[in-house]
């Protein structure tokens, strides 16, 4: 029979080694600063269900910095032409943002009777004012100079976002290497370093129907869009699971941030980051 862990008889085999004592060592707890972190739930109602809103919130923004990490690499790798190391941080992107995905469905247990509950504690506090979020999106080549403005009282990520709408997109750097590879891109494209969201260009989307009618010449190349693609996909998916739970949970209420709410959300399904390689794929 096995033995209670907690009783007061010895463990089982296999944990005489384990180290018990850490007066004088780093523990777990303290390699990851769970002290802070487990002490930054602050919840403002009454409401039991307001810890759910948070941890999700916290969670999120937490896998968000993971994900500016790899892509700021990634263009970093792109840029140097160092694609197999981009591809890898590519894929993790991906990844994150499907659980992102499925972490939707813990937050739309809340109900809207919870939700109304907490809502006028949260005065106009918003996903919408998301900085890593923002950074995302301005790295993947959808750019605002407006949604800077809810950053403007603090001048360190302010800074930060200017920096980021400022440096070519992980997009613009793969378009970098298809004219190093010898793709004929329009050179006003290759100068263009834009404030605004990527746009649709001809000598892009040519470029990329050489690169998918003979990939064994352009594998690299390849690789690279398909890569672009999942990424996106699972963005989208992000994008539409948030909607879906935001209609359940607040109906068309305007949001917390001042949009229209869920009319601002459906309209940003209609993003498009990478438009070339989306739009080559009905002339293969
Ligand atoms: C009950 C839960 C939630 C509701 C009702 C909600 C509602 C909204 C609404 C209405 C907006 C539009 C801006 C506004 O007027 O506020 C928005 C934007 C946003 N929310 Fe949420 N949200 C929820 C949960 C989350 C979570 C868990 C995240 C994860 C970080 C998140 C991230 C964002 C982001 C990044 C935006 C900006 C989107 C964009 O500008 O494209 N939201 N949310």
């Amino acid at each position: 029979m096995s033995q209670c862990p907690y009783s007061s008889n010895p463990p089982p085999d296999g944990w005489h080694n384990a180290e018990l004592n850490f007066s004088n060592s780093m523990s777990y707890g303290d390699y990851l600063d769970l002290e802070r972190i487990l002490n930054a739930q602050h919840p403002l109602s009454p409401d039991h269900n307001e810890m759910l809103f948070i941890i999700q919130h916290q969670t999120s923004e937490l896998w968000m910095k993971l994900m500016l990490h790899e892509l700021n690499a990634a263009r970093e790798h792109v840029h140097q032409g160092q694609l197999q190391p981009a591809f890898k941080m590519l894929a993790r992107v991906s990844r994150i943002f499907d659980q992102l995905v499925h972490a939707w469905a813990v937050l739309a247990t809340m109900t809207p009777s919870e939700y109304k509950s907490i809502r006028p504690y949260l005065g106009h506090s918003s996903g919408f004012q998301s900085f890593q979020y923002r950074e995302i999106e301005f790295i993947l080549g959808n750019k605002s100079e407006t949604l800077l403005r809810p950053h403007a009282h603090r001048p360190e990520l302010l800074k930060e976002l200017e920096l980021a709408i400022a440096t070519p997109s992980l997009y613009d750097e793969a378009i970098g290497l298809m004219a190093k590879a010898g793709l004929a891109i329009d050179p006003e494209r290759l100068a263009l370093n834009s404030k605004a969201p990527t746009q649709h260009d001809p000598s892009v989307e040519a470029a990329w129907r050489e690169v998918y009618t003979d990939p064994s010449r352009y594998w690299d190349l390849y690789q690279l869009a398909e890569k672009f693609i999942d990424l996106e996909d699972s963005f989208r998916q992000w994008r539409f699971r948030h909607v879906t739970t935001v209609e359940r949970i607040i109906g068309f209420q305007p949001g917390t941030g001042g949009t229209e709410g869920v009319g601002y959300l459906r309209k940003m399904l209609d993003t498009v980051l990478f438009p070339e390689l989306w739009r080559v794929r009905s002339t293969l």
